[in-house]
């Protein structure tokens, strides 16, 4: 990888491509890519699967003319970002593993998943700011950043409802990457906000310790959706690592 190398942007459920923004600006002049996944920020949906979303956005590289890239996924971003690497590893540079974990659905998470998508098909998607927000943003956040809160629910708002519905379908259905890990053979920055709840540091740490060439970075004052929270210190591990690995 030279500095040169672009860089794609995988966004969490319920948001779009749009969370990226500050972190898109940050990387200059490296070109970015930062593809909304099927069924958000007003692309159709798709089929329910997490390999579909990789294709779709290896059909977006193949579109915009990247052939190599470094990943960066954030959540179901980084869910997506393992099936990229195991379809096409030739195309990934590094990998920004971020607030994400290797592992499946336990079988709670997934009948919550089917509650959770079945609702979102009766009920539209208003619910889900006030369901799921608390959970998304770490602790200091929810006390001293109300105008992240704000733009977080905007976010979640934003998300439409059958598009809600599959991409929790293909959380769902999602395989193990945790067998992929000894495979991966870039260098990975495993990113976490040290209050996220939904996938915590010891799952950072798990991701850092498989691959060959991982490192871990712990956000302070952060939560799950840590590129938002603290959009600086996200920006400069990311800019780190850029400058480490090529
Ligand atoms: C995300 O932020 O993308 C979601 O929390 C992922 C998940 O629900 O597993």
């Amino acid at each position: 990888m030279d500095s040169s190398t672009p860089v794609v942007f995988l966004h969490a459920f319920p948001l779009n491509a749009t969370m990226w923004t500050r972190q898109a600006e940050a990387v200059a002049p490296r070109r970015v890519l930062a593809p909304h996944f099927p069924g958000f920020g007003g692309r159709a949906p798709g089929e329910a699967t997490l390999e579909a979303f990789a294709r779709a956005v290896l059909s977006d590289m193949d579109a915009a003319g990247i052939e190599k890239a470094v990943v960066v996924g954030l959540s179901m971003g980084g869910y997506v970002a393992f099936r990229l690497h195991a379809l096409a590893p030739g195309r990934v540079a590094a990998l920004i593993l971020a607030d994400t974990r290797a592992g499946a659905d336990d079988e709670a998470g997934r009948a919550k998943r089917t509650d959770q998508a079945a609702r979102a098909r009766r009920e539209g998607t208003r619910w889900m700011a006030d369901a799921m927000v608390p959970a998304l943003l770490g602790e200091t956040t929810r006390r001293e950043r109300p105008a992240v809160v704000a733009q977080v629910r905007a976010l979640v708002a934003q998300a439409d409802a059958e598009g809600v519905a599959r991409a929790l379908e293909a959380m769902r259905a999602r395989p193990d990457s945790t067998p992929d890990l000894a495979r991966i053979r870039v260098p990975v920055l495993a990113l976490v906000g040290e209050e996220d709840t939904l996938t915590p540091p010891v799952e950072a740490n798990r991701i850092a310790e498989g691959v060959s060439d991982g490192r871990l970075v712990v956000l302070a004052g952060a939560g799950h959706l840590a590129n938002l929270e603290a959009p600086e210190a996200f920006s400069a591990a990311l800019g780190d690592f850029l400058k480490m690995a090529g």
